[in-house]
């Protein structure tokens, strides 16, 4: 019996290795297939890395079950790479995770990938693929997420991707499909985000059905006609809709709100939907971003939406409404307050008087426990934070960087300065910094702003800030003073040049954003760590003009956000200094 048992033991386990060791080389042949196909690796990710003498699972971009020992996942996103996909990778029976995203393959998905029906999350996104989107996709059984955003298909999406009843986020985003928003899609009850902005959609089927899970929509960019179906707004787990940039018209309804209890934005800007701003629109009590600006709207502005407590971003111009933005808008409902003190009246006294171009007129009106701010300008540019990352928006030169910077200088300059008592603005980030029509920059947001009565600093109990931004003496002790202001500015001054946020993934254990940008500066590597988009070719007759202006604002940006309070320079000597900068740069320009 004992040796019947070990013999079995020993025949399974042989033949559970032989059959492992099979399929893993059919895993090794099908990823050295696709090796053959690249044609162009300029980081050398896989040309030396993927070699037959190492194991299979150890090669760069693979990872493999630990069960079975299959490759379950290929993630070979921003190698850089270009070529094309043999239809041997469908051999990758295991595969539960694709992704190429952002590489440059190109040529026709193979159907062959039809067979890897474990797979889970595809991402094609941002490569040069081109043609329609595949209809084998619908034959993946367990596919959850499809990424196919950033490249050129065109016609309109296949039916038979809406017989994949597991799917939950499209992004479909930035191709050329066109014709209708498939009705079928009524069919993806388990949907959460779907992307399809960015392509020539023209038609919003009126019976798109109503999805339970759905919390993105995001559709705007398109050349959507009509009215929105009414049961859009009835997806009651929605949290953001977009709809900005189509021809899309009529009213919007009065109750919109009655059925999102959690939405955030609503985007119905540069749209033709005019009659009145819908009344209720108070019920969306959560709602951060209302952008309505460039349609036909008339009638006055609901006084109600005032009650919408949490509101941050709200634009109505390029309107036919008339009346101002009720006094209540962006009530701040204080972010605890512990001293419901006399002082505190005075302070809000104070900062109601506060008047300058570059911050955001302030009005408040104290009792007691409450403050409250509200915004009267209305900045149809937006902030900062969406200049620089809504891709679309992004077209900021130098120049213009430079002239927002120096306008929240001397916003800043002015608080610390300007003032009978100093006033530390504590959270400054390129979300408080707006922008009107003309791009002049206004600094907003004083909802922890500290007046320093005696001294030169104060020690709070509790800090609030934004991580990455806030001076590591008011993070870890509190202490409150324009240094603090200075050193976020230094981040803003990095970040705005850079396009990289302080808290971007890249920045782990050691390296930060100002260690990165300082080591650029030692290794005369200022062209790497920019903002791509400024600096042009180096071959541009403006180039070294351009690399000048830009290490010289690094440098200030250091100074700015020193570690120790006492080696940061003052808010009136970075704004000397910004200013100098940008009349070189203009004179350089002239003599070119
Ligand atoms: C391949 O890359 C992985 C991950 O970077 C690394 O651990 C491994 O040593 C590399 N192998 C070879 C042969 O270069
Ligand atoms: C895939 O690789 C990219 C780049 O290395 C990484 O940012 C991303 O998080 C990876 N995806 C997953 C699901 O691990
Ligand atoms: C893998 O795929 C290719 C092409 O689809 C096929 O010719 C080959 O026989 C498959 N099997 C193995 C074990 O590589
Ligand atoms: C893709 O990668 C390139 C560099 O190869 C980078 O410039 C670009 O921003 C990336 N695009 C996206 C959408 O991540
Ligand atoms: C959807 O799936 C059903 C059953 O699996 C199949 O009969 C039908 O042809 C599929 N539809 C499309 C458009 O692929
Ligand atoms: C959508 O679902 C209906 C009913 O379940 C089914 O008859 C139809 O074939 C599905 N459509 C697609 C494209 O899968
Ligand atoms: C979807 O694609 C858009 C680009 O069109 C991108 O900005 C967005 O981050 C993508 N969404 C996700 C969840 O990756
Ligand atoms: C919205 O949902 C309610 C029930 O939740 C339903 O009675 C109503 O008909 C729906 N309206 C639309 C336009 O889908
Ligand atoms: C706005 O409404 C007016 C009539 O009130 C109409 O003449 C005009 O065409 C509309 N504009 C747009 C862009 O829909
Ligand atoms: C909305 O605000 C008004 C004052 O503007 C107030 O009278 C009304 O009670 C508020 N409604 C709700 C539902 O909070
Ligand atoms: C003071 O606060 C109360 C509610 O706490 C509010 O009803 C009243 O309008 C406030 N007064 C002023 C002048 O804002
Ligand atoms: C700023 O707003 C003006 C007028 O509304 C517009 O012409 C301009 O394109 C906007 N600039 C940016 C960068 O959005």
């Amino acid at each position: 019996m004992e040796r019947s048992i070990t013999w079995f033991f020993l025949v399974y386990c042989c033949c559970c290795c032989c059959c492992c060791l099979a399929s893993l080389s059919t895993d090794q042949s099908a990823l050295l297939a696709l090796k053959a196909c690249i044609t162009s690796d300029p980081q050398n990710m896989i040309s030396t890395n993927w070699s037959t003498t190492t194991p299979v699972c150890n090669w760069v971009g693979v990872t493999c079950a630990a069960r079975h020992l299959r490759v379950a996942v290929l993630n070979i996103s921003y190698f850089g790479l270009a070529g094309t996909i043999p239809p041997e990778l469908g051999n990758l029976s295991f595969l539960v995770d694709l992704q190429l995203t952002n590489n440059s393959f190109s040529g026709t998905l193979p159907v062959e990938l039809a067979r890897l029906r474990r797979l889970k999350l595809v991402s094609f996104g941002y490569n040069n693929f081109k043609g329609e989107i595949p209809s084998w996709f619908g034959s993946l059984p367990k596919l959850a997420t499809i990424h196919l955003s950033g490249n050129q298909f065109t016609g309109s999406i296949p039916p038979a991707i809406f017989n994949i009843s597991t799917l939950q986020v499209i992004n479909m985003s930035k191709n050329k499909l066109s014709g209708s928003i498939p009705r079928a899609i009524r069919n993806l009850t388990m949907l959460k985000d779907l992307y399809l902005s960015y392509n020539n959609f023209e038609e919003f089927p009126t019976d798109i059905g109503t999805f339970d899970q759905l919390e993105i929509l995001d559709l705007q960019f398109n050349s959507l006609k009509g009215h929105v179906p009414l049961s859009v707004f009835n997806m009651s787990s929605l949290i953001t809709l977009s709809l900005s940039r189509n021809s899309l018209g009529g009213n919007l309804p009065d109750n919109i709100c009655q059925h999102l209890p959690f939405i955030q934005g609503l985007y119905f800007d540069e749209n033709q939907f005019d009659g009145a701003l819908p009344s209720q629109l108070w019920q969306c009590k959560w709602l951060l971003v209302l952008l309505l600006f460039r349609n036909n709207f008339s009638g006055t502005i609901p006084r109600n939406i005032g009650n919408l407590t949490h509101l941050q971003d709200l634009a109505l111009s390029d309107n036919k409404l008339t009346g101002t933005i009720p006094d209540e808008i962006g009530y701040l409902q204080n972010l605890k307050l512990e001293k419901a003190s006399k002082s505190f009246d005075i302070e809000c006294e104070m900062l109601s008087n506060v008047r300058h171009r570059n911050l955001i007129k302030i009005i408040s009106s104290c009792n007691q426990s409450q403050f409250k701010a509200l915004v009267l300008d209305y900045m149809p540019n937006g902030s900062l934070e969406r200049l620089l990352y809504y891709e679309e928006y992004c077209s900021l030169n130098i120049l213009e960087r430079l002239n927002i910077m120096i306008d929240v200088a001397s916003a800043l300059e002015y608080l610390h300065h300007g003032y009978s008592v100093p006033i530390v603005h504590c959270d400054l980030k390129p979300s408080n910094i707006l922008l009107d029509d003309d791009m002049v920059a206004h600094v907003a947001d004083f909802g922890i702003t500290k007046l320093l009565g005696g001294g030169d600093s104060m020690t709070e109990t509790m800090t609030l800030a934004t991580v990455g931004y806030m001076a590591p003496e008011y993070g870890m002790e509190g202490i409150v003073s324009r240094r603090g202001d200075v050193y976020s500015f230094g981040i803003v001054l990095m970040e705005s040049f850079t396009k990289k946020k302080p808290t971007d993934e890249m920045f782990v254990g050691e390296m930060s954003l100002k260690r990165w940008v300082a080591d650029s500066l030692l290794s005369d590597a200022i062209v790497r760590v920019v903002d791509a988009n400024l600096l042009g070719k180096e071959e541009d007759h403006d180039f070294l003009n351009k690399r000048d202006c830009l290490s010289s604002i690094m440098r200030l940006a250091l100074d700015c956000s020193a570690e120790s309070a006492n080696e940061r320079i003052s808010m009136q000597d970075a704004a000397i200094t910004l200013h100098k900068i940008k009349n070189n740069f203009l004179k350089n320009i002239a003599a070119v």
